[in-house]
């Protein structure tokens, strides 16, 4: 089975740069061109997500590329490490800042393997992941392997964010969340992004869906520094205003049409603050991380009961995983329409 999406070759540059940004560009195939239409190879089982940009198709005549090597055959060659099975396989790269994890076996060679990595993959700055992300401001323990400036402009999804990747974390993981949340339907709607980070949900949303207006609440005010860069870097500043403070104090009140809880680990417990931020009747966003088990009752539950301890009962609601937190531990998000009775 060969799908591709089939668009006009006017929009092709754009869209082709949003597939690659969500990693379903089937890259062993070319793109073909047929008359005024091309067709972008997508991976199998990804097209539901390609679809929000045109039609899908089943190629009859795919054109295969020809085998190149891939970058960890590359990088182990530079080493002479044949092809050393602990050698990194997998790597994020934002804009030009690659981020690694490095098995311990590897750390005499650390340095060098970085260098190598760099050279092969075109980054200016390497870091190692050394430790998840950690605290109320979810931020990334990191170090420097190669370089020593992590700040760096990534693209993703037509968005640009400007971050500090060896401070701020980036999750890959939270891909198709940030492009669905783009795609909302907002366009006349005011929204309260509660946690809004560097503006991970808020700039997507701002630049596809153009809604009325976003306040969008950050604390740490390393964060908030990037939330304001990326307003103005992706041309927001009509619809986005950064709010710097913890939303428990600084969130707008009986505002909203939407409002979006994208945080994980207690985002139960500031849910008094999202009902006084929504008018008589919206959109909650409600994202928790939970045990497998408890997964299909326990993030609408503590959303109804708050709902109905702030005088708001629960229309209707869905709720998708957005990925595996930690074994056995999802990411969820619920969408739910609540009114005020
Ligand atoms: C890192 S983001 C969550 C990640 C995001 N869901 C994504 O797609 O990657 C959460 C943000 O909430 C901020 N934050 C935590 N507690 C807060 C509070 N009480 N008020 C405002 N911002 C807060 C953190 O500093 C952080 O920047």
């Amino acid at each position: 089975m060969y799908p591709a999406l089939r668009i006009s070759k006017d929009d092709a540059e754009e869209v082709r740069k949003s597939l690659y940004d969500m990693h379903i560009v089937d890259g062993e195939r070319r793109f073909v061109r047929k008359g005024d239409w091309i067709e972008i190879p997508i991976i199998e089982g990804y097209e539901d997500r390609a679809s929000v940009f045109g039609g899908i198709i089943e190629q009859e005549k795919p054109v295969f590329k020809q085998r190149t090597p891939s970058p960890f055959i590359k990088a182990a060659a530079i080493l002479g490490m044949g092809d050393n099975p602990l050698l990194p396989r997998k790597w994020e790269m934002f804009g030009d800042v690659l981020v690694l994890r490095m098995h311990p076996s590897l750390e005499n060679r650390k340095y060098e393997i970085a260098r190598a990595y760099a050279d092969v993959l075109g980054a200016r700055t390497v870091l190692q992941d050394v430790g998840g992300v950690e605290g109320e401001f979810r931020e990334p323990v990191m170090e420097f392997l190669f370089g020593d400036d992590a700040e760096t402009v990534h693209l993703e999804n037509g968005v640009r964010f400007m971050f500090d990747a060896s401070r701020i974390m980036f999750s890959s993981g939270n891909i198709d969340e940030r492009v669905r949340m783009a795609y909302i339907p907002s366009h006349n709607e005011t929204i309260v992004d509660m946690f809004a980070g560097i503006g991970y949900f808020t700039i997507p949303m701002a630049v596809h869906s153009r809604p009325k207006k976003i306040y969008a609440c950050e604390k740490n005010p390393v964060s908030f520094e990037y939330l304001k860069r990326n307003i103005e870097l992706n041309h927001v500043e009509d619809i986005v205003e950064a709010i710097l403070g913890d939303n428990r104090d600084v969130c707008p009140e009986g505002v909203a049409d939407r409002v979006v809880m994208g945080y994980v680990g207690s985002t139960h417990h500031f849910f008094d603050t999202a009902f006084s931020a929504l008018k008589e009747r919206g959109t909650v966003h409600y994202h928790e991380t939970c045990p497998e088990e408890l997964a299909g009752e326990r993030p609408i539950l503590r959303l109804r009961s708050a709902a109905e301890e702030n005088g708001y009962r629960v229309e209707g609601y869905t709720q998708r995983k957005v990925k595996s937190y930690a074994p056995g531990i999802l990411h969820v998000v619920v969408d739910a329409r609540v009114n005020k009775y």
